[in-house]
Formats: C-alpha cells, sequence, structure tokens
C-alpha cells in the first residue's frame, strides 16, 4: 500500500484491497477472512502492484469496471467508465420513466456504459450506440453482446462519427433522448498519468475549449430528436457555463439547465428539444 502512496495513487488502500482479491479471484469482502496468501498469488499481487505504481489504472489491471449495476469489460483502447457519468445514466431513465418503447442514442459509447445501463434498466427502451474509434467499438460490442447474452434488451452498435450529418438518418426526428459523454478535454490541459498514458486520446481531446465535438454533437441532436425529446451531455466541471451558452446560442433547444455531480461540480448540461 505504501508503495502505491508514494506513487501518487488516489486511493492506495482500497486499489491495493482490489487487487489482492483480484488476484485470488475472491470479492473484495472475502479479504477480511483471508488467512493465508499462497506463494504463486503473492507474487502475481506484487507485479500487480508493481503495473499500479507505475500508474497503470486499476480498472485496466482488473479488466473490469463497475458502473450502475453493470460490470464492464474494460482495457487497453477504451476510455474507462466514470462513477460521476452514472448520474447522466440516472438523469436519462428518470425522463423515460413509464415511456413505452422509448429511442435513445448514446454518442460516443466506448466502454457501452451509458447505453447498456440504460438498455438494462429500461427492458422497453430502443438503445442505439455510436463510436467511431475502431479500437474502441471492439469493446463495445464485446460487453453488448455480454450483455444481450445475459438477457438484457440487445443495444444496437453502430461505427460512426457522432459530428456527421448523414449519422442515424433513418431516426431523424423521432428520437426521445439523446445522450453523451464526450470527448471534452481543453487541448493541453493536465490530466492524471492513468488518464494521459492509457485512455485513447478520441476520448479525451476536444480542441482549445474542449468542446469542438460538442458543436457538431449538437447538430446531430438537434436533427434526432424528436420536437419534445431531450439532450443530456457529461462535460467538465469548468464547461458548467460555457457549454449552457453553447447550446442556448444553437437556437434550436429550450429547457437548457446544468447539473452537478454528487460531490457539487458541475457535470453535465440537458435541454430540450424545441417545437414540443
Ligand atoms: C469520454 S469517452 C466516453 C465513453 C462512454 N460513453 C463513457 O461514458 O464511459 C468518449 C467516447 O467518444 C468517442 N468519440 C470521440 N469522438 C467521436 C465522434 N466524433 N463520433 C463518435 N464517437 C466519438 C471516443 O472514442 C470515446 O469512446
Amino acid at each position: 500500500m505504501r508503495r502505491l502512496a508514494d506513487a501518487g495513487v488516489e486511493s492506495p488502500r482500497v486499489d491495493a484491497e482490489l487487487l489482492l482479491a483480484h488476484a485470488l479471484s475472491v470479492p473484495r469482502a472475502r479479504l477480511l477472512t483471508l488467512d493465508d496468501v499462497p506463494d504463486d498469488v503473492a507474487g502475481r499481487f506484487g507485479e500487480l502492484l508493481a503495473q499500479r505504481a507505475d500508474r497503470v489504472p486499476l480498472q485496466h489491471l482488473t479488466g473490469r469496471a463497475p458502473f450502475r449495476h453493470l460490470e464492464l469489460a474494460v482495457g487497453p483502447g477504451v476510455f474507462v467508465p466514470r462513477p460521476e457519468t452514472e448520474q447522466l445514466a440516472g438523469w436519462v431513465l428518470e425522463r423515460l420513466a413509464g415511456r413505452t418503447a422509448p429511442v435513445v442514442v448514446d454518442l460516443g459509447s466506448g466502454s457501452g456504459a451509458l447505453a447498456l445501463s440504460i438498455a438494462q434498466e429500461l427492458p422497453g427502451a430502443r438503445v442505439v450506440a455510436v463510436e467511431r474509434d475502431p479500437g474502441a467499438i471492439e469493446w463495445t460490442r464485446h460487453n453488448a453482446a455480454a450483455r444481450a447474452a445475459a438477457g438484457d434488451t440487445p443495444v444496437e452498435v453502430l461505427a460512426g462519427d457522432m459530428t456527421d450529418p448523414e449519422l442515424l438518418r433513418a431516426l431523424e426526428g423521432t428520437v426521445d433522448v439523446v445522450v453523451s459523454n464526450p470527448p471534452y478535454v481543453p487541448d493541453g490541459a493536465r490530466v492524471p498519468r492513468e488518464v494521459a498514458d492509457h485512455d485513447p486520446p478520441l476520448a479525451l481531446w476536444g480542441g482549445p475549449d474542449g468542446l469542438d465535438v460538442v458543436r457538431g454533437l449538437l447538430v446531430t441532436a438537434a436533427r434526432l430528436l424528436r420536437p419534445g425529446g431531450q439532450v443530456g451531455i457529461e462535460h467538465a466541471d469548468a464547461q458548467g457555463g460555457s457549454l449552457p451558452a453553447l447550446v442556448r446560442a444553437h437556437g434550436g433547444f429550450t429547457d437548457v439547465e446544468d447539473h452537478p455531480d454528487l460531490a457539487g461540480r458541475p457535470r453535465y448540461t440537458t435541454a430540450c428539444r424545441a417545437g414540443g
């Protein structure tokens, strides 16, 4: 644990426990009643600690990332889903509660965290997951296939660019919710080593103000949403003013609101497609 703390790992105890549990192939709670660690497991645990001290993300070492009620497969080539994004999924679910067969589009799906949670928690929904990165979409497809095999409503996975004016033409004006956790980090911003060295660049960087992809995403959202349909977009702490301003400036949305995360930091913007 000391080794992780010295390396600047944010939660050294939790990470060490999760890595030991992973090396033992047991749940973390089982460590409480552990008498002994076999030599081969101790060796494996040491290797994992060394990698974590070198700031390899915990989730890449365990190969799993929790998200709401799911455990998603993650690794090199895909963005590790973050707990703060769970609230955005919750917002979508609240908006659609009681609606029969709503249509949801997740733009920039990565591991599929948002799309697959929504499909799991809203079984009647049609959910389309769009991903541009050829490496990341392998993970989207893998997780979507695993969840469908587990009995969740299948999610449609589409290779595409969320800023492409031709994207999902057949769904124009019919979508109930467009949701996205797009790349929004301003170019050149300082990010932790886990992020800089292991999250894919396409998942992170959003141009000088971080909002380059969002500009195109807003045009797509306005085109896909039915009148009265809603869009929810995650953003950086510093974009709680600039992103809502961008949505208002688009002119095609009403009821623009920004929402804090559980730590009270500005985290996502929502709006309603005008005409509803
Ligand atoms: C911050 S990650 C979010 C992934 C996932 N939705 C989540 O919340 O964990 C952004 C994702 O958008 C994808 N992406 C970036 N630009 C894109 C574009 N123009 N069109 C479609 N996907 C894009 C990235 O490859 C990445 O998977």
